[in-house]
C-alpha cells in the first residue's frame, strides 16, 4: 500500500475520518485510545515501524460480502472475534446484520463487553476451574452468555457456580464431526449429555455446535437432532463455522454459521498454498522497514516473530510491491527476506508494506492498530483482546 494522501482530505478533521468510517458514534465507541497519534502523525508514512494497520475500504468489503454471502444461503452469522480482538469492529459486524459474537476464550469476551457489545456471545471452549467459572458467572449478569460443553464435568461446574452466584447461561454441546479437537464422539454421547444438561440449575439448554463445518459432519449432525427431537430435547441452535464454510454449514442442517477470519482475511480462508495473502483481499498490512542489506540476495526487515508469528509458513507474508522477494525466515525481532529474483535494489531504511500470513495470530502482537483509509490514518484502535488467553 503507497501512501496517497488527498490533498483536500488533509484540512478534515479528526472527528469527520471516525464518522465517515462509521467509527465514530458506533455504540461502544469511546474515541481513540489514550496513546492516540503522536503529533505529527496522519499518513502510514509517519508510522514507526513495524506498525499493523487495517484497510478500512478492505475491511468493509469484507464484512459487507460475508453478511451478503450469509443472507444468500439464508443462515444466520455469529462472527468470531478471535481474528481482530477489537470491539469496535465487532460492533461494526453486529451493525452488518450478525446475530452475535463469538470469543475463544473469556478473556476475549470480558474485553467485548467491557467495550460495549451486549449481543449474544458464544464461548465455544470448555470453561474449566473455579477462577474462570466465577468470571463466567459475572459476566452472565452483563450479556447474554452461551458456552459450549463436552463433558458433564464441566457442565455441572458452571451450573453449580451459578447456583452460588445466580444467573443463567445457554449451553450447546460440543460434538467431534471430524475436527478431532474437543467434542463428544457420537450422536449417542450427546444425547447422554443435553439429558444431563437439561436437568442441571441454572442452565439453558440451547443445542449443539461442531467446528469446523465439513460435508462429512450430516450424517453426525442428522442422527444428533434426530435423537434429540425424540427425546424432547431442546434443540433450538445447531451451529457450524469457519470462514468458506458458510454454504456447508447450511448443507449439513446447521441454523447459524461461525465465521472469523474473513474480517482481515477474506471470504477464502488464507493459506500458504491454494489461497496465500492477497492484497485484494486482505485487510491488513505490516509497515516495516529495511534495516540491513547485508547481501545481494538478502535484506533484514524489522519485523521477525514477534511481530508476524512463531510458526513457520514459508513465505511468512506477502511484499505489497515486492512479490517476488520472499520472508523465508524469522529471527524473534528480524525477518529474513530473500531478494535474489527482484531487479529492484533496496535499500537501508526503505519501508515495505507486508500482509501477514496468518493474520489473526498476528494481530494478538500487537497492542494496537491503525485503521487506515487511502493511506490516511482515521483511528487508532487498541487491541483490546490482545493476550487474553485466560
Ligand atoms: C470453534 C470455532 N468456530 C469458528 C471459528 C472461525 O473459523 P474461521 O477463522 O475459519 O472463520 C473458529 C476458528 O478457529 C473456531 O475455532
Amino acid at each position: 500500500m503507497r501512501t496517497n494522501v488527498s490533498s483536500a482530505l488533509r484540512g478534515v478533521s479528526r472527528r469527520a475520518w471516525l464518522r465517515a468510517a462509521g467509527i465514530l458514534g458506533m455504540s461502544g465507541w469511546t474515541g481513540p485510545s489514550g496513546r492516540g497519534l503522536a503529533a505529527g502523525v496522519r499518513t502510514i508514512d509517519d508510522l514507526d515501524t513495524p506498525s499493523m494497520i487495517i484497510d478500512l475500504d478492505l475491511l468493509e468489503k469484507n464484512l459487507r460480502e460475508m453478511q451478503e454471502v450469509c443472507r444468500k444461503e439464508g443462515i444466520p452469522l455469529q462472527v468470531h472475534t478471535k481474528t481482530h480482538k477489537i470491539p469496535e469492529f465487532a460492533h461494526m459486524q453486529l451493525r452488518q446484520g450478525a446475530v452475535g459474537i463469538c470469543c475463544q476464550k473469556l478473556g476475549e469476551a470480558e474485553a467485548m463487553a467491557a467495550g460495549g457489545i451486549r449481543a449474544n456471545i458464544l464461548v465455544p471452549y470448555n470453561i474449566v476451574g473455579e477462577q474462570k467459572l466465577v468470571r463466567l458467572a459475572r459476566l452472565a449478569k452483563r450479556v447474554p452468555m452461551t458456552v459450549a460443553v463436552d463433558s458433564e464435568t464441566t457442565a455441572a461446574g458452571i451450573s453449580e457456580q451459578l447456583q452460588k452466584d445466580g444467573g443463567r447461561v445457554r449451553v450447546l454441546v460440543e460434538l467431534d464431526t471430524g475436527g478431532k479437537r474437543t467434542g463428544v464422539q457420537s450422536p449417542k454421547d450427546a444425547l447422554e449429555l443435553a439429558r444431563k444438561v437439561s436437568k442441571m440449575p441454572h442452565l439453558e439448554l440451547r443445542g449443539v455446535m461442531t467446528y469446523p463445518s465439513r460435508l462429512e459432519a450430516k450424517p453426525f449432525l442428522e442422527e444428533t437432532a434426530d435423537l434429540f427431537r425424540k427425546s424432547g430435547l431442546p434443540l433450538d441452535e445447531i451451529s457450524g463455522g469457519g470462514t468458506g464454510a458458510e454454504a456447508v454449514s447450511k448443507q449439513i442442517g446447521c441454523n447459524v454459521t461461525r465465521s472469523g477470519s474473513y474480517a482481515y482475511e477474506g471470504l477464502k480462508r488464507i493459506n500458504t498454498t491454494t489461497n496465500p495473502p492477497n492484497p485484494v483481499t486482505c485487510a491488513t498490512r505490516m509497515i516495516v522497514t529495511v534495516v540491513s542489506t547485508p547481501t545481494a540476495d538478502r535484506i533484514i526487515i524489522d519485523g521477525g516473530q514477534k511481530t508476524f508469528e512463531r510458526n513457520p509458513p514459508n513465505p511468512y507474508g506477502y511484499i505489497v510491491d515486492y512479490p517476488e522477494a520472499k520472508i523465508y525466515g524469522m529471527s524473534v525481532e528480524h525477518g529474513h527476506v530473500d531478494v535474489s529474483a527482484c531487479s529492484h535494489k533496496f535499500r537501508v531504511g526503505e519501508r515495505l508494506a507486508v500482509v501477514p500470513q496468518h493474520q489473526g495470530v498476528t494481530t494478538n502482537n500487537h497492542d494496537e492498530v491503525y485503521a487506515v483509509r487511502k493511506g490516511l490514518i482515521e483511528a487508532v484502535l487498541p487491541v483490546a483482546g490482545r493476550g487474553k488467553v485466560r
